[in-house]
C-alpha cells in the first residue's frame, strides 16, 4: 500500500456501531398506513442482520405521527434477543408510560438547535421542550433505562435557515446537564458538507467529543456519504442510517430520509472498517420493505442492485 494510502485511512476507525433508524425515522414520514405485521417482520429481519440496536418506534403523539400509532404492538411483538436494544423516541410523560408499558430498552428523548423547528415538531419552544426531556429522563432513570438524547438541526433548520455551532453547544451542554447518557447530532434536512461537520465539532470542542457522539445524517442532497466519512475522520464512532434511506420528517418539509443504511456499510466495508452487520440480510430486510411499500427504495445500493452492478462488493471484503 503506497505511504499516502496508508495515512489517509489510518485516520479511520477499526470498528463502527450502527444504529438502525429505519423502523422509526424512516416509516414515520409514509403517508400510506403500513400494516403492522410488515412493520413487525421488517424489524425482525433487521435484527436478523445484526445490529446492535434498531430504534423500533416512536411513542409520540398519534395525532401528530398516525404512522406510528401502532408503536405498542410493534416493539413488544420484536423478540428481546442476542443483546438487541429495542430503542423507541419518546416525547414526554405520556410517551414514556407507553413505552415502558410495552417494554422498551432505551428511550430517545428531542429537542432541537432551532425554536422555529421546536415550535413545529413538538409544540413547544426549547425551555419547554427541555423540562418535557427532564420529566422522560427521569422516569427512564427511574426504570433503570439508558437515554439518548437528539439535538435536531445541527447545521440547519428548515424554518430558520443557517444554526450556529454555539447554539448546538448550549443545547448539548443542557442535554448533558439533565443526564442523557448519548447525545444524537441531527442534520435534520440534509444540508451538510464535510466542512459543516467540522465547524459542528470544532464547536462542540470541550462539551462534546466526536468519540461519544452519534451522527444521525439525513441525505436530502447526497452529502451523507462524505459528511459520515468526514466524520469517521475527525473521531466519529457511532452513526444512525436507516435501511434503503428511508424516511424523513413529517415536520422538516422537503428533507428526504436518512443515509441509507447499506450505502454506509458499503462504505465502511470497503474501507476495512468493521460494523458487524450483514450486508445481504440488511439488502433482505430492504426488498421486504419495498414489497410492503410498493416502490423501490430510494438508497442507492438498491439502485445498483437492480442493475446487477453490486458484484456482491462489500460483503466480500474485509470486515462486516
Ligand atoms: P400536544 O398535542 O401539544 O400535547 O403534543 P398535549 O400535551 O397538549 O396533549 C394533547 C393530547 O394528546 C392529550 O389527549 C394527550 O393525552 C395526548 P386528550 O387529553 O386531548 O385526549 N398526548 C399523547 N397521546 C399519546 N402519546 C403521547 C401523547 N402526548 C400527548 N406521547 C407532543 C406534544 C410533543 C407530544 C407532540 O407535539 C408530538 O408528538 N410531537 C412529535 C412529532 C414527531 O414525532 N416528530 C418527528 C420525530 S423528531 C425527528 O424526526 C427528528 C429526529 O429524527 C432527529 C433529526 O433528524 O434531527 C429525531
Ligand atoms: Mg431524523
Amino acid at each position: 500500500m503506497p505511504d499516502s494510502t496508508r495515512s489517509f485511512m489510518s485516520a479511520l476507525p477499526a470498528d463502527v456501531r450502527i444504529t438502525e433508524v429505519g423502523p422509526r425515522d424512516g416509516l414515520q414520514n409514509e403517508k400510506e398506513l403500513v400494516q403492522t405485521t410488515d412493520k413487525i417482520r421488517f424489524v425482525e429481519l433487521l435484527a436478523e442482520a445484526g445490529f446492535p440496536e434498531i430504534e423500533v418506534t416512536s411513542f409520540v403523539n398519534p395525532r401528530w405521527v398516525p404512522q406510528l400509532a401502532d408503536a405498542a404492538e410493534v416493539l413488544a411483538a420484536v423478540p428481546r434477543r442476542g443483546g438487541l436494544i429495542r430503542s423507541a423516541l419518546v416525547p414526554n410523560g405520556k410517551g414514556l408510560e407507553r413505552a415502558l408499558l410495552a417494554g422498551v430498552d432505551k428511550i430517545a428523548v428531542f429537542t432541537a438547535a432551532s425554536e422555529a423547528f421546536s415550535q413545529r415538531n413538538t409544540n413547544a419552544t426549547i425551555e419547554e421542550s427541555l423540562v418535557r426531556v427532564r420529566e422522560v429522563v427521569g422516569g427512564a432513570k427511574a426504570a433503570g433505562l439508558p437515554v439518548r438524547g437528539y439535538v435536531s438541526c445541527v447545521v440547519a433548520c428548515p424554518y430558520a435557515g443557517p444554526i450556529e455551532p454555539a447554539q448546538v453547544r448550549t443545547i448539548v451542554d443542557r442535554l448533558l446537564g439533565i443526564g442523557v447518557d448519548e447525545i444524537d447530532l441531527g442534520e435534520t434536512i440534509g444540508v451538510a458538507a464535510p466542512a459543516d461537520i467540522e465547524r459542528l465539532y470544532d464547536g462542540l470542542q470541550g462539551v462534546l467529543a466526536p468519540e461519544a457522539s452519534t451522527l444521525h445524517l439525513h441525505d436530502t442532497r447526497g452529502g451523507g456519504l462524505a459528511c459520515a466519512f468526514r466524520a469517521m475522520q475527525i473521531g466519529v464512532r457511532s452513526f444512525d442510517a436507516s435501511c434503503g434511506g428511508l424516511g424523513g420528517c413529517p415536520f422538516a418539509p422537503g428533507a428526504a430520509g436518512n443515509l441509507a443504511t447499506e450505502d454506509l456499510l458499503h462504505l465502511c466495508h470497503r474501507s476495512g472498517i468493521r460494523t458487524g452487520i450483514d450486508r445481504e440480510k440488511l439488502l433482505a430486510a430492504g426488498r421486504y420493505m419495498a414489497a410492503a411499500l410498493g416502490r423501490r427504495l430510494p438508497g442507492r445500493s438498491f439502485a445498483a442492485d437492480a442493475t446487477g452492478a453490486s458484484a456482491s462488493s462489500a460483503t466480500t471484503c474485509a470486515g462486516s
